[in-house]
């Protein structure tokens, strides 16, 4: 009788829990390149010197970055601004930075500052990323002040003309003017009638000075970021790409400087996570729905021969919602997320990130309070990753270092799974596949689990019979650490992997198992 209720389920969970998926065998004309630092970070300006270091590097914060280094053969890129790039202001006088917070809430722990004066030091701070990264520096239009976005780029252009960051090869790949002027309107910095049209004028006289000072024109190794705006009308009426184009942002000397149309995004606003919340985020659907009505924007933008980015993007506002956006779960959402992402045309997903954002891919300090509530913690947490960063890491490990590596989403009839190859050149090298059915601690029941199946399409090269299978093993999807990619972990004191690694081999006409809320990397072989 046991016997035979064994037989019964594991037929029940091949037969109908099977689902095939079918690969091209070389990339179709539609599967975009990939470029090696997918995914990138957007750091919230006031505490940036937290991140970096001051006199000396933050070595936590320059091993983590420099893993995603090791993986795809590029650091990932930092913009360094946000909210907080709105109320700088240089003050020569100032050793780093001074900023002032407002009070700390149980749902706002860790406020962005309402006032920052930084001096030349805050920006050498630059030095201390690892070598070769290519950093876009965010000035202040909000406060219409034009002497102090001046004084600013005089004093990022000293930074960027130092040994120190010079001899790193740290290059200043962008300025950008002003953080989501579409919400100017909303927060006071400008009349409630503040339009596109007038964001374009605002804009022009500032990047007319600013590119005096830095040295941008439209052949310049630094250029400019623009748009930068919360959300999007997808429509010439009202804040888009398409309306500043139409308005004729680029037609300015500083405009045809713009080599990078910036947008931001968040999945939506909770303050309280939840369960629902948390598969919601996850879902496959949602994030596709998130995502494709871009997709004129992108048209519009790549006409112009522009790069499209998502500059500053992260799950739910509020820094995140609290036992969602600092959860595994989030992370097979962030993974999926960056990989759709390429599929409508973003070439760049630049995760936000703050100290103690409930959010975040890293936390690069000792933190002393509670990310979910503020409340004091009884035993300070140093510096370490959440498990978001793992999606970082699987990015890169997927993207590798051919620098010629172009993705496709696969066409997977479930509702469930997502899957995505890779292709060296013309090669079908790698298949990245994530469950988001979120498996989580209140579940009794005994965690599902899906059959894929394999075929492939097309010809010009052959079928690879074999694989080697790595996967991203996930306590529950609501666990907030524990997770281990290929047995190791990243949940180290010097942010460096450890343990050693645990792959299995697999035959393509066995197909692989999937569970609920786990991500499996194959790499082909013959
Ligand atoms: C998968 O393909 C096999 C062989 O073509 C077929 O027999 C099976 O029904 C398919 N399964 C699903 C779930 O579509
Ligand atoms: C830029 O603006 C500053 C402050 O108003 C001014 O001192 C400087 O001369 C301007 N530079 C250019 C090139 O317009
Ligand atoms: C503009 O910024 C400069 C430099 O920070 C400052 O000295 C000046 O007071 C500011 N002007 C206004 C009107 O706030
Ligand atoms: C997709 O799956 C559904 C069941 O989930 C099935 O009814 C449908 O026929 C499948 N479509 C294809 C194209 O296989």
């Amino acid at each position: 009788m046991l016997l035979l209720i064994f037989v019964y389920l594991t037929i029940f969970n091949h037969l109908v829990l099977g689902v095939n998926v079918s690969i091209p065998l070389v990339p179709l004309s539609s599967a975009p390149l990939i470029t090696p630092s997918l995914v990138s970070f957007s750091i919230e300006q006031d505490r940036w010197t937290d991140w970096a270091g001051t006199t000396s590097r933050n070595q936590f914060f320059f091993n983590v970055l420099n893993n995603l280094n090791q993986l795809s053969g590029v650091p990932p890129r930092i913009r360094i601004g946000a909210d907080s790039e709105d109320h700088t202001n240089f003050n020569p006088a100032v050793q780093f930075s001074e900023d002032v917070f407002p009070a700390i809430t149980p749902t706002v722990p860790y406020p962005e500052a309402s006032s920052i004066v930084v001096g030349d030091s805050y920006y050498e701070s630059t030095q201390f990323l690892p070598p070769n990264t290519r950093v876009t520096w965010g000035l202040n239009l909000g406060q219409n002040n034009l002497t102090d976005a001046f004084l600013e780029a005089r004093s990022i252009v000293k930074a960027f003309s130092s040994s120190a960051v010079k001899g790193a090869g740290i290059v200043l790949d962008s300025i950008e003017i002003g953080n989501e002027a579409d919400l100017y309107k909303n927060n006071g910095a400008r009349p409630t009638t503040f339009t596109s049209s007038q964001y374009v004028a605002d804009w022009t006289k500032f990047a007319t000075n600013i590119s005096a000072v830095v040295g941008i024109s439209s052949s310049s190794a630094t250029r400019f970021w623009s748009g930068a705006f919360s959300g999007s009308s997808h429509s010439t009426t009202g804040f888009s790409p398409q309306a500043i184009i139409s308005e004729g942002i680029l037609s300015s000397a500083p405009g045809s400087a713009i080599a990078t149309i910036s947008q931001h995004h968040y999945s939506g606003s909770f303050c309280s996570g939840s369960e629902g919340l948390l598969q919601d985020l996850m879902e496959k659907s949602s994030i596709r729905a998130n995502l494709s009505p871009f997709s004129p924007d992108i048209t519009a933008v790549r006409a112009k021969g522009l790069d499209y980015v998502l500059g500053e993007t992260n799950s739910y506002s509020c820094h995140g919602a609290p036992g969602v956006s600092n959860t595994a779960g989030a992370a097979l959402w962030a993974l999926d997320y960056v990989l759709f992402a390429t599929q409508v045309g973003v070439s760049r997903v630049f995760f936000h990130e703050g100290v103690g954002y409930k959010y975040n891919l890293i936390q690069p300090i000792t933190l002393t309070r509670s990310i979910l509530d503020g409340s004091t913690l009884p035993t300070p947490i140093p510096a370490h990753i959440q498990p978001q960063y793992y999606a970082a890491i699987i990015a890169a490990e997927s993207i590798g270092k051919s620098g010629n590596t172009h993705a496709a989403e696969l066409s997977i009839n479930n509702s469930q799974i997502a899957g995505y190859a890779f292709y060296d050149g013309a090669h079908l090298a790698r298949a990245v596949f994530i469950n988001s059915n979120a498996f989580l601690k209140s579940n009794t029941a005994a965690r599902p689990s899906i059959h894929l199946d394999f075929g492939f399409t097309g010809s010009g090269s052959m079928a690879p019979t074999s694989f080697t299978i790595k996967r991203l093993n996930v306590g529950h999807a609501d666990d907030t650490a524990g997770l281990t990619w290929g047995g190791q972990t990243y949940e180290t004191s010097d942010g460096k992997v450890s343990g050693s690694l645990e792959v299995s081999n697999g035959k393509v006409v066995d197909g692989v198992d999937i569970q609920a809320t786990e991500v499996v990397l194959l790499t082909f072989g013959g």
